[in-house]
């Protein structure tokens, strides 16, 4: 239980964090990166490979470039953001890290190798290792490692630069000051807002809004409204900033999947579980904006 008094602590405390891993450079990992490095940490975000490696520097930069090009970062302040920013194939130069934020693809047992081999490679016993997932209990990924106590899920927003929120949540075994660190570090550094959540899956925003998109991928399914009208409907009708279907192929059709199928497996209510049509988009490769089609298409 955190109090009023704790927050405040934590708002004003100095971060020790400044040197910051991220593992995986996709589209959550990119933006993490990003802001970190905006904040003037040393980022080092660690890929499977060469060619990943240099995909994740493109998006950092591409971010960085529109952040210019709409007047919110000097062209000078971008160019020293992405000289902070190293990409890598391989989590070694990891080792001399403060904190790591995992945030490859959303399947227990990756992230759950992942930990293991950070466990190995960070050298820093009281490294603060963070994970992004959107809904696998941290407690899963926290005993990969021998040190629990330093194990938090620190949950960003897609877009991460824009987007102020992050969710944490520790595990049962993650100790205060872990917990502390990571909310000083997002708060002070970042400038996030930060919410506490229990270790449950989808911890507070991913609980209540995946029932909400699986819930319009049904409606489609059913032929009850066209795309365009089910998002409308949310746009004009409830002030929503975009519709379910187009927030679906934001968020990556995969990952939807599968952040459902973890709440699934941890309440086995029938809404959390993915609609046919979801799995059959995921089987054809469309995942939404990143693949060019999903319940829309881009260019
Ligand atoms: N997409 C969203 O809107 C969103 C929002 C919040 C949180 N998340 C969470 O963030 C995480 C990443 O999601 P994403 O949308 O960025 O996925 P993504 O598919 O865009 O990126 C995943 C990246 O991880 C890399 N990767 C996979 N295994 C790796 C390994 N062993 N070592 C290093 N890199 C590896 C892949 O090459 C890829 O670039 C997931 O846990 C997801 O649930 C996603």
């Amino acid at each position: 239980m955190t109090t009023q008094t704790d927050t405040t602590d934590a708002a004003t405390a100095q971060t020790d964090i400044r040197r910051v891993g991220v593992v995986g450079g996709g589209l959550m990992g990119s933006g993490i990166a990003e802001v970190c490095a905006e904040a003037g940490c040393d980022v080092v975000v660690a890929e499977t490979d060469e060619a990943a490696a240099q995909r994740a520097l493109r998006r950092i930069t591409r971010s960085l470039d529109r952040g210019v090009s709409r007047g919110k970062v000097s062209a000078g302040d971008a160019a020293a953001a992405l000289g902070r920013v190293r990409v890598v194939a391989g989590l070694d130069a990891l080792a001399d890290r403060d904190l790591v934020v995992e945030a490859v693809v959303e399947d227990e047992q990756a992230k759950v190798d992942v930990f293991a081999a950070l466990d190995r490679v960070v050298e820093r016993s009281d490294a603060v290792l963070a994970s992004n997932t959107s809904s696998i209990p941290i407690m899963k990924i926290a005993m990969a490692t021998r040190r629990p106590e330093y194990v938090v899920g620190m949950h960003y927003f897609n877009p991460v630069p824009v987007l102020k929120l992050v969710e944490l949540v520790p595990s049962l075994l993650t100790g205060g000051e872990t917990v502390r660190r990571a909310q000083s570090f997002a708060e002070t550094a970042l400038h996030k807002q930060v919410i506490h959540c229990r270790d449950r899956a989808g911890f507070v925003v991913n609980a209540l809004l995946v029932p909400y998109l699986l819930s319009a991928v049904r409606m489609l399914e059913s032929g009850y409204a066209t795309a365009e009208d089910i998002d409308t409907g949310m746009v004009q009708g409830c002030a929503h900033p975009m519709g379910p279907l187009r927030l679906t192929d934001l968020i990556g059709l995969d990952t939807t999947k599968a952040i459902a199928e973890s709440l699934y497996a941890e309440f086995k209510e029938p809404l959390y579980a993915p609609p046919p049509l979801l799995s059959r988009m995921v089987d054809a490769g469309l995942l939404g904006k990143k693949s060019g089609r999903g319940f829309y298409a881009y260019a």
